[in-house]
């Protein structure tokens, strides 16, 4: 294991050769208008003020019952935050807006087909239908505070509704990403024990109307043969009152929530008052083994959060419309187009569909449109954008003040781009690191104080103290100019509680590594292992690499190779399988898929095909390969470990480095010859 992470760790930083950059400084404009302009605030988060300086972000927001205790390390590594506070997180982003903003857009709907209308649903609307449906939920399903309910919606404002509703009942919510196939949805409804699937007909992608039900009926007959029976599927409908799926409804199964709702039409259910630290969601992520873990998150840590970092590094006003275009079934849409916007009160967009399509103006289209002002997206979305309309932007007429990018590391000149085209030189630019694990972002400028370099995310947040190992576990100073694994030393309330189920598994992987003392209650002892190479600079901006450890980002979705591979594995004919990231232009990464046969089987027509389609049933078309490879044997090493740092390099058109030492060095020139032509 601590070979190969110094091998990849070397790797990430021979792939990245960025010279230094120049400072970008924000604008006195921006600055005037700024959340956040006192620099102070770093020396109110120093170490010394660790975990007191957390109280200001708690108190962004309304409680019932204030907390007495900060942080309580009794059950370290497990941290709780704001004990003793009672709170709710639908209460907090919608009713306490009610007051002076009931009139004020809270989510923006944007539909695919050209011809719709957008949807502006002001926050008495959201309150309205937040409740309506968790009457729904509470009196209809049974649902109660404490219990698990599986999401697989797509970007329609049905999903945050829902959030919302099962975040006032105290129910936990797990989304699983519209896109992931309805197996992978089987697993986190089993792993979650969730009784109650919430899907929806059908939805626009790149032009096409797709059945999503078809998907529920796979989720459900994995679960049922996995023990796991699901009761009741509530089916939204994309056009309310006309049902869009080709697969039929499953009788006393599924409900078509708009046959149920109006018999709740009117309810008002008192938000439930929950513990700070009862989960308010669960959110699905790879990791180095083939299971994806469900990531625990708070109710109190985490909104104070992502309500903080709305409101300081998203720069969030009431008056402003503010356009992640994340998918909401991933963390970032958690916490940056549901959760942290909400509870500031802004105006968040929800589109359906593809940036791209139905042509490379869609976006500023859109932003045109909505008058956004705050836009946030991936490197993965830039990069395509920029290649199919690099003077698009020119054309509309809209002005950001803020832009962010998260999900992968953003090369300088597709940052210039950004920086240049979309924000036309007059928008600031945070880079945001963070992680599923992580709740909020863990670096990024705060940007009216530091100014932006492009390439690198910054320094850490306030209160947000990094520190970078090398594989031996000294620490690398600033400016050391060598990349190692990057920590965070202290606990925040962001963090995720544990996994679902599974809290050694959790101490294992996030903790032990560079953990002190395995009795200690001290926090002190407990560094939080990211599983990211980085470098620091000596003005303290962190640069990240890359993954250390099985995790593939492809267009910002984390992908984990053993899952992938355990798919492949499914395949009848197939003895070995190996996946290995592969540079792509716009997407950062993609898989290429290397697999060896069964003796007695022969490679045959449509096998790759077969290989490649196992892939994106069990976990979506997001995870299909570049290629499938289908080679006679693995390069190993003797004791029998297939050597993947070597697949990767023919993959990359890279010399394989020595291969003397393998047991079977001779295949790799077979494999060369297959791959590199
Ligand atoms: C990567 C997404 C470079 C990183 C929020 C991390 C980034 C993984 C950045 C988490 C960034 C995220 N620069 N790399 N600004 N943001 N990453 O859990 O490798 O989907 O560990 O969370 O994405 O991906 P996840």
């Amino acid at each position: 294991m601590a070979e190969k992470e110094i091998v990849e760790t070397s790797e990430a930083q021979i792939a990245v050769h960025w010279q230094e950059e120049a400072y970008f400084h924000p604008s006195a404009r921006f600055i005037a208008q700024a959340n956040m302009t006192d620099e102070a605030i770093y020396d109110r988060f120093r170490l010394e003020n660790f975990p007191n300086c957390f109280k200001a972000y708690a108190d962004l927001l309304d409680w019932y019952e204030y907390w007495h205790t900060i942080l309580d390390t009794s059950d370290a590594p497990c941290w709780k935050w704001f004990v003793g506070g009672k709170i709710n997180a639908a209460y907090n982003c919608v009713d306490r807006h009610l007051a002076r903003h009931k009139n004020k857009t809270a989510i923006h709907f944007v539909p695919e087909p050209m011809g719709e209308k957008y949807e502006h649903i002001t926050y008495q609307t959201l309150y309205v239908r937040v409740n309506e449906f968790a009457a729904l939920l509470r009196d209809f399903c049974g649902l109660k505070a404490g219990d698990r309910v599986t999401l697989h919606l797509p970007m329609v404002a049905e999903l945050p509704i829902t959030m919302l509703a099962c975040a006032r009942l105290g129910v936990i919510h797990s989304q699983v990403f519209g896109g992931f196939s309805g197996q992978a949805c089987a697993d986190r409804i089993v792993d979650s024990g969730s009784r109650v699937l919430i899907t929806m007909d059908a939805y626009w992608r790149g032009g096409t109307l797709l059945d999503h039900k078809k998907n529920a009926d796979v989720a459900c007959e994995v679960a049922a043969k996995q023990g796991r029976a699901v009761d009741k599927v509530l089916v939204w409908q994309r056009y309310p009152g006309k049902y869009s799926a080709a697969t039929p409804l499953v009788p006393d199964r599924d409900h078509v929530v708009n046959d149920v709702l109006p018999k709740y039409y009117g309810a008002r259910i008192d938000p439930v008052p929950m513990p700070a630290e009862a989960p308010l969601f669960l959110m699905y992520t790879s990791g180095t083994t083939g299971k994806p873990k469900g990531c625990q998150h708070s109710t109190g840590g985490y909104l104070a959060y992502v309500a903080a970092t709305s409101k300081y590094v998203q720069d969030i006003h009431p008056e402003d419309v503010y356009w992640c275009m994340a998918d909401i079934g991933w963390i970032t849409g958690h916490s940056y187009i549901v959760y942290g916007p909400l509870a500031v009160c802004a105006s968040t967009v929800v589109y359906e569909g593809v940036p791209t399509f139905p042509d490379a103006g869609r976006s500023w289209r859109i932003a045109q449109d909505l008058d956004v002002n705050i836009f946030h997206t991936a490197p993965t979305a830039i990069r395509a954008l920029r290649k199919i309309g690099p003077e698009e932007p020119r054309k509309y007429n809209y002005h950001f003040k803020h832009m962010t990018t998260v999900g992968e590391p953003i090369e300088p000149e597709v940052w210039r781009w950004y920086y240049n085209e979309v924000g036309k030189g007059e928008a600031v630019i945070v880079d945001t690191w963070w992680q599923t694990e992580t709740g909020g972002f863990l670096c990024s400028t705060l940007p009216a104080i530091k100014p932006m370099k492009p390439g690198s995310a910054g320094p850490g947040m306030p209160g947000i103290h990094t520190i970078i190992y090398d594989d031996e576990g000294h620490v690398l100073p600033q400016g050391a100019g060598k990349a190692g694994n990057i920590c965070i030393q202290n606990p925040w309330p962001g963090a995720f509680q544990t996994i679902w189920g599974d809290r050694e598994r959790y101490v294992r992987q996030y903790y032990e590594r560079y953990c002190k003392d395995p009795q200690s209650k001290d926090w002190r002892d407990w560094p939080y292992l990211t599983g990211d190479a980085a470098v620091e600079a000596p003005d303290g901006y962190i640069r990240i690499l890359g993954r250390i450890d099985d995790v593939i980002n492809v267009s910002g979705h984390r992908l984990g190779t053993k899952e992938i591979e355990s798919a492949a594995l499914m395949v009848p004919e197939v003895a070995e399988a190996a996946v290995v990231p592969v540079a792509h232009e716009i997407k950062g990464k993609e898989p290429d898929l290397y697999v060896s046969l069964k003796p007695g089987f022969e490679v045959h027509d449509g096998l790759a095909r077969k290989v490649s389609d196992a892939v994106c049933d069990a976990i979506g078309k997001i995870a299909k390969p570049r290629k499938v490879w289908i080679v006679k044997d693995m390069p190993k090493t003797r004791s029998g470990k297939i050597m993947r740092r070597v697949l990767g390099a023919l993959s990359n058109n890279q010399d394989a480095g020595d291969v003397t030492t393998l047991a079977n060095p001779d295949i790799v020139d077979e494999i060369r010859r297959m791959v590199q032509g």
